[in-house]
């Protein structure tokens, strides 16, 4: 039907598959599910352009077809030029009327383009992973940026760099913070990035996990995630944290917890969730043992330093067990194995989160989406928290969709907690 909409994708041809793997997605996110119910009735973003910039993934697409329910004339780009599930977005297009700009291992001029193209479908909200297109909006793009209502934001990532720019007093337009909703990245960062990531690298590799050293840098949401997973098979797992009460809990969640100087010596997986810049420099990859597996889950390919592995490689050879794998033969004849080029392995290698975890973090999205067309006006330019009662509205029903009940305050106890006379 759609195929003469506005896109650029890689192959119509892929619709069928992507419409199966949306509609299988679609099963594990019922929280969504109600929520597109409801903007079927209500159409709370009725007439409203959005541009969403994510991971062109099946449980985005399910995420665009909630939003259009809702009413909204929507444009989606990718927020990674590896992370594109190319029969999604053919199906996108061709079964969903999205139109979408997304194609797997697209260069940076193309990248930028499709950003360049949601720009100009002239929003009145945009939603964000990793604050590309906000970015773009504040720079190159800036003509348009006057039009927007709010942004919604999906990553740790691009809520530091929207902070920045708030701190600067360079923010345009208010920013609702989904990243930190509780059911968003107690969830999604932790059990998501915990089981996706260790996907992403079997897939590429076959590594088994038993019995190895693996490396977790950052201990963020993310970093525990990793760790714990990785621990739950078998790794011995180290942590390498520079906030020193993150380091403690890491070290009482037993894990070891040491310098990377010292880490790089002893690793034979090594994973960044940092959200920092080189954080593994020359100096640890020229320190690692013989076939160490290092690879970045954080958003930005910025943390591993490949330009100086590059510099310090006697030979690179490309693709030598699938196209995620890079062999750097070092001075010393040790080989480092390095995935996905330091971008996402998580979405790079395998498929992302699960649904049922971005089942969450979406219908948040949804929510937040409908909060700030609700509040259009009204909100500060600044980067505001999603309201609580979204964050409560979103796990009591995600309970219900598990068959979970819990307990409520009896009136006796509500009357204590809300009194400081009762003690001894
Ligand atoms: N980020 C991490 N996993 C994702 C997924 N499956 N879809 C969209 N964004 C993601």
């Amino acid at each position: 039907m759609a195929k003469t909409l506005p896109s650029d994708v890689k192959d119509f041809s892929l619709a069928p598959q992507g419409k199966r793997r949306i509609l299988w997605a679609d099963r594990d996110m019922p929280v969504l599910a109600e929520i597109h119910r409801r903007f079927e009735k209500e159409l709370p973003l009725r007439g409203r352009k959005i541009s969403a910039c994510l991971h062109v993934t099946a449980e985005t697409a399910n995420l665009c077809r909630c939003l259009r329910a809702g009413g909204a004339d929507l444009v989606l780009c990718a927020s990674n030029p590896l992370s594109t599930q190319d029969d999604v977005a053919a199906s996108l297009v061709k079964d969903f009327g999205v139109k979408t700009f997304a194609i797997r291992g697209e260069n940076r001029d193309t990248y930028y383009s499709h950003i360049q193209t949601a720009c100009k479908h002239e929003p009145s909200v945009t939603i964000d992973d990793g604050a590309d297109l906000v970015n773009s909006l504040h720079t190159d793009m800036s003509r348009y940026a006057g039009n927007v209502i709010a942004s919604m934001e999906e990553t740790t990532t691009g809520i530091h760099r929207l902070r920045a720019m708030e701190a600067a007093g360079v923010l345009k337009f208010p920013v609702v913070a989904v990243n930190d909703a509780q059911c968003k990245h107690l969830f999604d960062n932790r059990y998501g990035t915990g089981q996706s990531t260790i996907d992403g690298v079997i897939r590429a590799t076959d590594f088994l996990l038993a019995g190895k050293k693996v490396v977790v840098v950052g201990y963020g949401w993310c970093g525990r995630g990793v760790a714990t997973r990785a621990k739950g098979q078998g790794s011995t797992v180290i942590v390498c944290e520079v906030n020193p009460v993150r380091a403690l809990e890491a070290c009482m969640d037993g894990f070891l917890v040491m310098p990377m100087s010292q880490a790089a010596r002893e690793g034979e997986l090594f994973i960044t969730l940092t959200g920092d810049i080189n954080v593994i420099d020359r100096a640890h990859f020229a320190a690692m043992k013989q076939g160490a597996i290092v690879c970045n889950s954080g958003h930005f390919n910025v943390e591993l330093n490949l330009p100086a592995l590059e510099k310090l490689a006697k030979k690179i050879n490309r693709g030598v067990r699938g196209p995620m794998v890079d062999e750097f033969v070092l001075p010393s004849g040790n080989s480092i194995y390095v995935l996905a080029e330091g971008r996402l392995v998580n979405l790079a290698c395998a498929e992302g989160h699960p649904a049922s975890v971005m089942d969450m973090s979406f219908a948040i999205q949804a929510l937040s989406a409908e909060y700030a067309v609700k509040n259009a006006g009204k909100l500060s330019v600044k980067v505001h928290d999603v309201p609580a009662e979204l964050d409560s509205y979103v796990a009591r029903l995600k309970l219900k969709t598990m068959g979970i009940k819990i307990d409520k305050l009896t009136p006796e106890q509500k009357k204590y907690l809300a009194s400081s006379e009762m003690g001894t």
